[in-house]
């Protein structure tokens, strides 16, 4: 994407557009090592390497994260009073306007996608997309077979009729489900409705990306090419350059 010098590095939270635009006048940055001292020349942000005071800076405003949920934090972009899976982050993936795809509730846990393009945020979770999302449950009481088929045939909640989604038994009180939706609380309405509270949510997976193993709760990292990729093609994007 290209910028202007003093709005990218006003982007990166470096300082507010006055104080870059001061610093860029008196030499103190520069572009893929040249001092630049026009605030209004523009760069490709996730191409060219700024470098301010002689401190190379990453640079790129288009960024991507896979993020291990712990339970406890909201998932929101902000929150006047409580804390929100942003404050696991650096400040500036919030200035690159890094969101949350979806919500998850604050006690559940797993797989998180967080991404600065608007597009492919709002593509995943459009419901003609079907994009799957797969959790594992921990219930109170016994699930049954019962359980399976109201899954599978599809659970009238009232206010909509969750549609047909796998249920896998791993043993009396633990399942995976494969949802195609993300309705406000769907998956702990949908066990409610077979008899059985939730009483753990973890995803594991969301589209074609599964939660990376290596990452303990509230740990994140960036998607690497290739889960770019996959993501952009489950959105029904072409693949274009890697963004
Ligand atoms: N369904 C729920 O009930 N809660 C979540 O956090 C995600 C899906």
């Amino acid at each position: 994407m290209k910028m202007r010098l003093d709005r990218w590095l006003a982007t990166l939270s470096l300082g507010s557009r006055s104080e870059v635009r001061e610093w860029i006048r008196g030499g103190k940055a520069a572009v893929n090592g040249r001092i630049i001292r026009d605030p209004a020349l523009s760069f490709e942000t996730e191409e060219d390497r700024p470098a301010l005071n002689g401190r190379e800076i990453d640079g790129r405003v288009m960024r991507h994260v896979m993020m291990h949920k712990p339970g406890g934090l909201l998932t929101a972009a902000r929150d006047a009073k409580q804390p929100t899976v942003m404050d696991l982050l650096p400040p500036v993936y919030r200035s690159i306007g890094c969101m949350p795809v979806g919500r998850l509730d604050k006690d559940t846990t797993g797989l998180l996608i967080l991404t600065c393009d608007g597009e492919l945020n709002h593509r995943l979770l459009s419901p003609g997309r079907h994009v799957t999302k797969r959790y594992r449950v921990l219930v109170e009481g016994e699930l049954t077979e019962t359980a399976v088929d109201a899954f599978a045939a599809g659970i009238d909640l009232g206010d909509f009729t969750a549609k047909p989604a796998e249920l896998r038994l791993l043993g009396p009180s633990l399942a995976e489900t494969v949802i195609t939706e993300g309705k406000f609380h769907q998956v702990k309405r949908m066990f409610a409705a077979v008899g059985n509270e939730v009483t753990a949510l973890h995803r594991c997976a969301f589209g074609p990306l599964e939660l990376d193993p290596e990452l303990r709760e509230g740990e994140w990292r960036e998607l690497t090419e290739e889960e770019v990729r996959l993501l952009r093609e489950a959105a029904g994007m072409d693949q274009g350059a890697f963004r």
